[in-house]
């Protein structure tokens, strides 16, 4: 395995995934890069050989995680619980630009990762015209305790008085057991800051991920980012408690097959393998 930063191995999978969504149509134009339209490419060819293999679809696991987060992010929303937003680790996902489109002004919603994909993504989306005060791109190192890239200082650029979502996608599997755990800290200690406090997340349990199609995923993943790839919670239960000792006053696992957005998806093998854990403070 690599002796490169995590961080620094993990980046070029956002431009896979960012071309992902673009292909499945929850994306814009605007996000397509040269190099996500190859990463897509060669990670697709990898993904069909699994899918022919063992029957579970990566694309189904990754749709899933995508649209269940949405899902109950958008109920947030519109039960008046959540009026901002930070997604840490965003990417070149295009769940920002989706909800401000749905929201418009009802809602902030802040983009960020670390400094070169931060970077990327603000030209992008500058030049296709959709930042503002109220949609932004900021640096941010989940890992960072303090000074100007840590969550803390990001969440000080948004009104106390309103409900806050902090999402992370796609990121704490490839954080160690420790390195997680601070990174669950640090966000419920921004989030009790806030009237209402939200966190999102995909979550995989080792209960439904034991079969060769999910564990040769895991193997194809680990190849592509030169790097482990870590499981973090048992089952549902885990996930909770491992969320309250984190400093969350309730935590809730939506599973995909239960949620109106991803019940279709979760019919495909792999669709079913992912939840989506929200904590609250
Ligand atoms: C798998 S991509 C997920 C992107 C996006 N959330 C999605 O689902 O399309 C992982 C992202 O994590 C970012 N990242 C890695 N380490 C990070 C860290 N310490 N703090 C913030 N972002 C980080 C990478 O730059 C990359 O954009």
């Amino acid at each position: 395995m690599s002796d490169k930063p995590a961080s620094e191995r993990i980046s070029p999978t956002a431009y896979a995934t960012g071309q992902m969504w673009v292909r499945h149509g929850l994306s814009h134009p605007a996000f397509v890069t040269p190099q996500g339209e190859r990463l897509d490419r060669a990670f697709g060819l990898l993904t069909r050989l699994t899918q022919r293999l063992s029957g579970v679809s990566l694309d189904a696991m990754m749709l899933a995680r995508h649209k269940g987060i949405d899902a109950v992010l958008a109920q947030a929303i519109d039960a008046g619980q959540v009026a901002q937003v930070i997604e840490i680790a965003a990417g070149l996902s295009a769940r920002g630009w989706r909800m401000r489109q749905r929201y418009g002004d009802r809602i902030t919603y802040i983009e960020t990762d670390l400094p070169a994909m931060a970077a990327t993504k603000r030209t992008l989306l500058e030049r296709a015209g959709f930042l503002g005060e109220r949609h932004r791109v900021l640096e941010l190192d989940a890992l960072a305790d303090k000074g100007s890239r840590s969550l803390a200082a990001v969440s000080r650029t948004l009104d106390p008085e309103r409900g806050t979502a902090i999402i992370t996608e796609g990121l704490m599997n490839y954080l160690d057991p420790g390195t997680a755990r601070a990174v669950w800290r640090r966000i419920a200690r921004v989030l009790k800051q806030f009237p209402n406090g939200l966190y999102l997340t995909d979550a995989y349990f080792v209960s439904d991920n034991r079969n060769v199609g999910m564990l040769a995923f895991g193997a194809i993943l680990q190849v592509f980012v030169r790097g482990r790839m870590h499981v973090h919670f048992a089952d549902a239960g885990d996930a909770c408690a491992k969320m309250a000792q984190a400093g969350f006053r309730e935590a809730q696992v939506y599973r995909t097959q239960d949620l109106d957005a991803t019940r279709e998806i979760a019919r495909t093998k792999g669709g079913d393998r992912v939840c989506v854990l929200a904590a609250r403070t």
